[in-house]
């Protein structure tokens, strides 16, 4: 799943831009990010960003984009066009070490550029067009800890990105029975969250 070139789609047509941050293909955050999905399908365009596939670096505080609004590793070039051009954002991720998968943490700790760019370069908002948001986690644990600290942690990134994030599903208990107990609400909640997104396009 390559984030390609941000193609043109007719004027109206919204983008929707996945993070998947797990590196299983059809693993448990794979399920829970397809059932969301399920709503968007011959309504928006869909652009992926796997972070496994992908491996972006790291930032390396070089401190260039405090200078000028670029940055100077450019390998997430296409996938700061799909941010811009993107009308809702999807991040979908396990819960490793109650934190994001080192992948998926590079890759927002790359969007240290539009943090700078409003606060280094004075730029109100860097990413013009607002996006609305939907954060997906999957635990192995039976405890949500791990998804409410990729929540707060997401939130500067997506201050910084002209993001709001409308809402997280959780699907908790994942190494239990493979999560089957909780598999039938978290899905509802993934489809009722999508619907609601959908609604506001
Ligand atoms: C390296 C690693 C660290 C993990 N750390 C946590 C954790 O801190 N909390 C938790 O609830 N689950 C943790 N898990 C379990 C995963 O979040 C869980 O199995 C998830 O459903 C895996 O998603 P996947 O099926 O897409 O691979 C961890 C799993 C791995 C491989």
């Amino acid at each position: 799943m390559h984030a390609d070139a941000v193609r043109e789609g007719s004027p109206e047509q919204k983008l929707v831009l996945v993070f998947f941050g797990s590196p299983n293909q059809n693993g448990t955050t794979a399920a829970l990010l397809h059932e969301f999905l399920k709503p968007f399908e011959g309504f928006a365009r869909v652009e992926t960003v796997d972070a496994y596939e992908r491996n972006i670096a790291p930032c390396i505080a070089c401190n260039v984009c405090a200078g000028e609004e670029r940055c100077s590793q450019p390998d997430f070039d296409d996938i700061d066009a799909l941010i811009r051009a993107a009308d809702v954002i999807v991040v979908a991720t396990p819960v490793y070490n109650l934190s994001l998968p080192a992948p998926l943490k590079a890759i927002f700790d790359r969007t240290q550029r539009y943090f700078a760019a409003r606060f280094s370069l004075g730029i109100p908002n860097p990413v013009e067009k607002h996006k609305t948001a939907a954060l997906l986690v999957t635990c192995g644990s039976r405890d949500c800890e791990g998804a409410q600290i990729i929540s707060r942690q997401l939130k500067p990134a997506f201050s910084v990105i002209n993001t709001a994030m409308e809402d997280m599903v959780v699907w908790p208990g994942t190494d239990f029975d493979g999560g089957r107990e909780t598999l039938k609400k978290a899905q509802k909640s993934a489809r009722d969250l999508a619907l609601a997104i959908q609604c506001e396009l």
